[in-house]
């Protein structure tokens, strides 16, 4: 097999990328660059990304990001085989700029274009990083997404289950929120929960009673509201050490749930390998549990730069895509909804 360049783009969200992928033959893949722009300090004053106000940002950040996606790489756009974009799901302004974007690109350098779903660019990104065959049982663990997910080929996946409302991330983000604490919630409740105590408060393990690998984060959300306006009302506020201890106990009950219901995962899925993605992996914490829930098969967690959202999935993504014989033409969709 031929080696193939792919330079990828990523916009679907609040983060704008491009990368660019080689892989010669059967051979490791090479992340020759991964430039991320992000916009926390855009979305910052309103505790949340704002779609808007994300589009509009895409689309100025973008050809900057190409540009320097391929001057790292040492590339000209001529030099480079495809170009692979998210093309879905997403917010949906985001995901047309950068469709407009690749489309431009595509048309200018005459390439072939090849639309890639974002979540098969988490759930492929195990392969870019550790070369691991299919079949392979994936926990994407995003901001916006948590499902089971049987990969069995670059475009073949079997769904074993997920939330029935909302993401862990969702949940990280809103206990920040809830207590005051910078967004992205993610990092900065990890942080916090590594000086408190997880046994303080007792929260709820949603769901763990019922069979089957779906999961509920709502719950979760409204314990801890409920615990904080509880301290606020005893003693007129939180302390920092309340904070520790809510956010600890907060992350080992999400850690507990996703540790219990990947157990049930993996012996419905039967895989050698369990492996992680999405921004939700990057925690400390919950890597560890599903290290241990993994007990007997291999366990693949991509370093968190490869976990969060990024341009260098969707370039692999659109690598594997187009080896199997994948291209799209100028009529491809930005679409906000695409299951896999
Ligand atoms: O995959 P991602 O970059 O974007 C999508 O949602 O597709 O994931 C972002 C989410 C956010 O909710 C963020 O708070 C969470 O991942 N996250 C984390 C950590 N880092 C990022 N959650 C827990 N612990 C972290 N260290
Ligand atoms: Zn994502």
């Amino acid at each position: 097999t031929d080696a193939l360049t792919i330079l990828g783009l990523e916009s679907s969200c609040d983060d704008t990328g491009a990368a660019v992928v080689r892989q010669a033959g059967g051979a490791r893949p090479e992340i020759l660059s991964n430039v991320v722009a992000g916009q926390g300090a855009l979305h910052a004053a309103f505790g949340g990304v704002v779609p808007e106000i994300a589009a509009r940002a895409h689309v100025e950040k973008l050809d900057h990001c190409v540009e320097r996606a391929l001057h790292e790489a040492g590339l000209r756009l001529r030099e480079v085989d495809a170009i692979a974009v998210t093309a879905g799901p997403g917010l949906i302004g985001g995901v047309l700029a950068g469709v407009m974007c690749a489309k431009g690109l595509a048309a200018a350098a005459v390439k072939p274009l090849v639309g890639v779903n974002h979540l098969a660019g988490h759930a492929l990104t195990p392969r870019l990083t550790d070369a691991l065959p299919f079949p392979y049982l994936m926990l994407l663990v995003s901001g916006g997404h948590c499902q089971f997910l049987v990969v069995r080929a670059p475009d073949r996946f079997e769904r074993l289950g997920g939330t029935i409302d909302d993401a862990p991330g969702e949940a990280f983000d809103k206990t920040a929120k809830l207590l005051g604490l910078p967004q992205p919630g993610g990092p900065s409740v990890e942080q916090a929960a590594a000086r408190g105590d997880p046994a303080r408060f007792a929260f709820p393990r949603p769901l763990l009673d019922r069979a089957g690998c779906d999961m509920s984060f709502s719950g979760l959300k409204t314990a801890l509201l409920r615990a904080r306006d509880g301290l606020v009302a005893a003693q007129g506020g939180l302390t920092e050490g309340d904070r520790a201890d809510l956010c600890a106990g907060f992350q080992a009950a999400v850690c507990d749930v996703l540790a219990e219901k990947t157990r049930r995962a993996l012996a419905r899925a039967g895989t050698p390998a369990l492996a992680v993605a999405g921004g939700v992996a990057a925690n400390g914490a919950v890597r560890a549990a599903l290290e241990e829930a993994a007990a007997g098969v291999r366990f693949i967690a991509p370093p968190a730069a490869l976990c969060t959202d990024n341009a260098a999935m969707i370039a692999w993504a659109g690598l594997e895509a187009y080896r199997a014989g994948r291209v799209d033409d100028m009529g491809l969709p930005a679409r906000p909804r695409w299951p896999l």
